[in-house]
């Protein structure tokens, strides 16, 4: 759809090459109906969360690989106990995931974000961050672009985390199963805000947060057609795949600083420095292959 629209708009598609997704006709509610507003022609959206319920979306079409943008603005002043999700999920028992979670807080007092990677059913994988920036001031960007060579995460457009694909070493690396994107808020005060000391305080209710200029580019994953959707997908050579391409496969030297910035000053916790979790001989396979800049 897409790209049927760059040719019918070919001079737009030139000029601004960012095509949104829409939010009526791209996403389906799985969570929550009432608690759900879809604004601005499906531009914007709005899932919020009170004592009754919370919200959630998740798209229509299932993605092997793609470039993957939401605009989120995150619910203000009181939000401890609250986590709003930006997530890719294989669905089965053997899933694939890939996790963006803001864990909110007290009036003044910073979100997390919360990071987790899954392949076949194992996550155990996070890396959390403070951000460098208020969440609740304003629109910002958060970004998944997962490939044959790597997923990376980035927030307006500066990469917080990279997990290669090490395949041929061994490590896991989710290249099979298509996934869909979701969003959604929910009650997470079980562990949320300061390990689920805080609980969420619903006069404050309800909770809102804003998402806006969602884009969806992807390979789209023919449902009926496994093998025939596997191949297309992780062809190199069939179908438009820009997102395989060499400025997204790797990290290039500004954006190894940019990381090395986000790491030595936002980085809260990495699984791979979790020596004592891993009993200080297991750390995982992937823990000594990913680039730490
Ligand atoms: C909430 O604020 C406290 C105090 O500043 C901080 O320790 C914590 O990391 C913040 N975030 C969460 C999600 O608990
Ligand atoms: C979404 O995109 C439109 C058109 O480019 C722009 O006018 C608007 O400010 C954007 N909204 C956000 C929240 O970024
Ligand atoms: C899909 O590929 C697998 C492995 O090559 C093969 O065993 C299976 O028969 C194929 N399925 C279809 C429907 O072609
Ligand atoms: C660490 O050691 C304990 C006690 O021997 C064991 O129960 C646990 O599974 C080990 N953890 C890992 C990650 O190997």
């Amino acid at each position: 759809m897409a790209y049927s629209r760059c040719i019918v708009l070919l001079l737009i598609c030139a000029v601004a090459p960012m095509v949104y997704s829409n939010f009526y006709q791209d996403i389906d509610v799985f969570w929550g109906e009432d608690h759900v507003y879809i604004l601005n022609n499906g531009q914007d959206l709005q899932l919020t969360l009170d004592e009754s319920s919370g919200s959630g979306i998740q798209s229509k079409q299932e993605f092997l690989f793609g470039k993957f943008d939401m605009r989120m603005k995150l619910a203000g002043g009181d939000s401890a106990g609250t986590v709003t999700t930006f997530y890719f999920h294989s669905g089965g028992d053997v899933h694939d995931e890939i996790d963006f979670e803001f864990l909110g807080n007290s009036s003044g007092q910073p979100y997390i974000l919360h990071t987790n990677i899954f392949v076949g059913g194992v996550g155990g994988r996070e890396q959390r961050f403070y951000l460098w920036f208020d969440p609740t001031a304003d629109y910002n960007t958060y970004t998944v672009i997962w490939n044959p060579s790597q997923i990376l995460l980035l927030v307006d457009g500066i990469p917080i985390r990279v997990f290669g694909n090490f395949e041929g070493a061994g490590v896991p690396y989710p290249n099979e199963k298509p996934m869909r994107m979701f969003s959604s808020l929910y009650n997470g005060d079980q562990w949320a805000t300061q390990g689920g000391r805080v609980k969420i305080d619903f006069s404050h209710a309800p909770f809102v947060a804003s998402f806006s200029n969602i884009t969806l580019e992807g390979c789209v994953w023919n449902v009926g057609d496994f093998n025939g959707s596997l191949a297309l997908c992780t062809s190199p050579t069939q179908g438009n795949h820009w997102w395989d391409g060499p400025e997204f496969s790797s990290l290039n030297y500004a954006q190894q600083g940019q990381l090395k910035w986000v790491r030595d000053n936002y980085l809260l916790y990495d699984y791979c420095d979790d020596l004592p979790r891993f009993n200080y001989t297991q750390l995982p396979a992937e823990c000594s292959f990913q680039v730490q800049y």
